[in-house]
């Protein structure tokens, strides 16, 4: 089996797809796979807004210039590590071991508030813009003293919540990309309430079609689509809500090349916020476990966003996202190329491709390593021990809690 990435203009009947590229996103057909039969079909998935689809050289004719799917992931691999690679560590207001303390009360607080507030929208009351305004500032506070800590707690998902924990995500990733483009604090601040309140509008999507395990019939995609128009009249009862904030809400499903909904905008009809939150909110949903998959590593994510940022994001903001989370955001585990297995503690001055590590298991002899050891992979004398980063992990693999390891006080440093 040869599979090859092609350009969709590329495409002609007798061409097996064997996949679209869209994650767990939207497809255009009912299955994933499938033989081209007419060029109907093919029109039907450029419609859709898909450029790219990998297929399958063993079923179907060959493209014999179209590069396999290794050699495009490689590529994409390359530029993505090339991006956030140089990028040195960022000052923070205070360490991450502070930080996290009260981090997990914010996050706590965010997903109470953002749980009421779509409840009492469902049932046509007010929303109580002090107890939003309240948790939002501290959010952002918590952001701007070290941005670590509650994205490392972004890890934390349960599947049967994805909405609210989502919608607190979300908030916290769309906070700190704000920071690094050096958003003063008030604007920040209207840009958070929109990204915790962007996905409002599906406390009016029935059930079935909101928590569907499998794929939506056209029909359904409709209705799912509708939940920012319904944001938008819920909106009306919502004094004071920013032009910031309705950016977020309202464009976060806008595409740069017009494929996106509910108003097809493109490139710079769509403000730099709503065009940053279509960027945030793919990438949390791409990382999220739902109940129908676990989530990606936030390596793959960032991959996958960089390869769809020909299309349907800005490209700059898009290398912009990866230099602000780095290939490796503290908490992500991390296999090293000695076998070793470890959690990403900080980012380092020479880059987030070489980040400071703590060393918690030895994937050779399975057995944990106690007590656990920190290493700067930044410092060359390290690596002939414990090696460079082969690979990140999925959270929750080797059965390591990422967030415990790095909230207690802690080990041997080298
Ligand atoms: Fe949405």
């Amino acid at each position: 089996m040869v599979i090859k990435k092609v350009r969709v203009e590329r495409l002609k009947p007798g061409i097996f797809i064997h996949d679209f590229d869209q994650g767990w996103l939207e497809i255009p057909f009912m299955r994933r796979s499938l033989m081209l039969t007419d060029d109907k079909m093919i029109t039907k998935i450029l419609e859709h807004g898909i450029h790219e689809v990998y297929i399958d050289t063993s079923k179907g004719d060959d493209i014999s210039d179209a590069p396999t799917a290794e050699e495009a992931k490689a590529m994409t691999e390359k530029a993505v590590l090339d991006i956030s690679g140089t990028e040195p560590a960022k000052v923070e207001e205070s360490s991450f071991v502070q930080e996290i303390k009260r981090a997990g009360g914010i996050r706590k607080e965010a997903q109470t508030v953002i749980t009421n507030t779509m409840e009492s929208i469902r049932n046509g009351k007010q929303i109580d813009h002090r107890v939003v305004d309240k948790v939002v500032d501290d959010l952002v506070d918590s952001i701007f003293n070290n941005s670590s800590a509650l994205l490392c707690l972004n890890q934390i998902r349960d599947r049967d919540a994805y909405t609210f924990q989502h919608s607190v995500s979300v908030c916290t990733l769309m906070t700190t990309f704000c920071k690094a483009m050096k958003f003063k604090k008030d604007l920040t601040k209207q840009v958070a309430v929109g990204a915790l309140l962007h996905d409002l509008g599906k406390m009016f999507i029935p059930k079935e079609i909101l928590n569907k395990p499998s794929k939506l019939t056209p029909s359904e995609f409709d209705v799912m689509k509708s939940h920012v128009l319904l944001a938008r009249n819920a909106f009306k009862n919502y004094d004071g809500i920013s032009s910031s904030a309705e950016n977020v809400i309202m464009q976060h499903h806008e595409k740069f090349d017009g494929s996106g909904y509910p108003h097809k905008l493109k490139g710079a009809e769509i403000s730099n916020i709503g065009l940053m939150g279509a960027i945030v909110d793919v990438y949390d949903a791409l990382t999220a476990n739902r109940c129908y998959h676990d989530g990606m590593s936030p390596t793959e994510a960032l991959q996958k966003i960089y390869e769809w940022s020909t299309y349907h994001f800005k490209r700059d903001f898009v290398e912009h996202f990866i230099r602000t989370l780095g290939v490796y955001p503290t908490g992500t585990i991390v296999t090293l190329s000695s076998g070793f297995v470890a959690v990403v503690v900080e980012t380092s001055t020479k880059g987030s491709t070489r980040p400071k590590v703590r060393v918690v298991f030895n994937s050779k002899s399975k057995t944990p390593v106690s007590p656990h050891i920190d290493v700067d992979l930044s410092d060359d004398n390290n690596i002939p021990i414990y090696g460079v980063i082969k690979n990140s992990e999925l959270p929750g693999t080797w059965n390591i809690d990422a967030i415990g390891l790095l909230t207690k006080n802690i080990p041997v440093a080298v």
